[in-house]
């Protein structure tokens, strides 16, 4: 009897040692398999929707309503210039004013009693087509209006562009270039055009008016 309880006990304690040793652990060296590219490549299970991922990334937000605009006409490239500084100064989108019917040379001759310019500038209800593409206004709350002075005053293109849009609830700030007038009755003729907006008094600019100036004149309406 004495025999066969030893035998019991060895054989229990010969099981109990082999479990412990198949517990240990793999050693730190073990080499870790690398992906395979066919493992890459798979995709995931369809069936499993991917989770929307919150976009966390501080990216700057686009304002629906608060936009800057420059919007311009020029007709040998002064103001064209002036406008550019101020969109980038004052982080604008430009917009630019394109005759529909080029000014030649002869049409801006404001010798001639009979130019184009001089023709259009006599007449109040001259209106001269527009071939730029149609603005969407709805992300624009300041309209910035830029154009050369022709005999004192906005070039009749101007009054078709106002009259072209509904501006109501935007801030409407006149500016212009010219040989040394000012601007004059431009931003009245104009707000006249319109309703509902808010025109600010405009600035005439030399053809080399720099960022800086431009900023600070912009800062300054604030
Ligand atoms: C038809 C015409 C009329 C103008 N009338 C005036 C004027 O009354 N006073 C003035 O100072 N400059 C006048 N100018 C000069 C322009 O205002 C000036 O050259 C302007 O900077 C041109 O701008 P732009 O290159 O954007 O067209 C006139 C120019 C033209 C072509």
């Amino acid at each position: 009897m004495k025999k066969i309880i030893s035998l019991i006990l060895a054989s229990l304690l010969t099981l109990a040692l082999t479990a412990c040793g198949a517990k240990e652990t793999p050693t730190q060296d073990a080499p870790v398999p690398a992906p395979t590219e066919a493992a890459a490549e798979t995709p995931a299970p369809a069936e499993t929707p991917a989770a929307p991922v919150e976009n966390t990334a501080a990216e700057p937000q686009q304002t629906a309503e608060g936009g800057v605009l420059v919007a311009y006409f020029s007709a040998t490239g002064t103001t064209k210039g002036v406008a550019e500084r101020l969109a980038s100064a004052v982080g604008g989108d430009l917009y630019e004013i394109v005759p529909a019917e080029p000014y030649s040379d002869a049409d801006l001759n404001w010798n001639d009693r009979e130019s184009r310019s001089t023709k259009e500038q006599n007449d109040k209800s001259a209106r001269p087509g527009i071939a730029s593409e149609t603005l969407d206004l709805s992300g624009y709350a300041t309209i910035y209006v830029g154009f050369p002075i022709w005999w004192g005053e906005e070039p009749r293109i101007l009054d078709t562009f106002v009259e072209s849009y509904d501006f109501s609830g935007k801030t409407m700030i006149p500016f212009c270039t010219s040989g040394g007038s000012g601007i004059g009755n431009s931003g009245r003729n104009m707000e006249q055009l319109t309703s509902g907006a808010t025109w600010l008094d405009g600035k005439r600019f030399g053809g080399s008016v720099s960022e800086d100036e431009l900023r600070a004149w912009a800062d300054g309406l604030k």
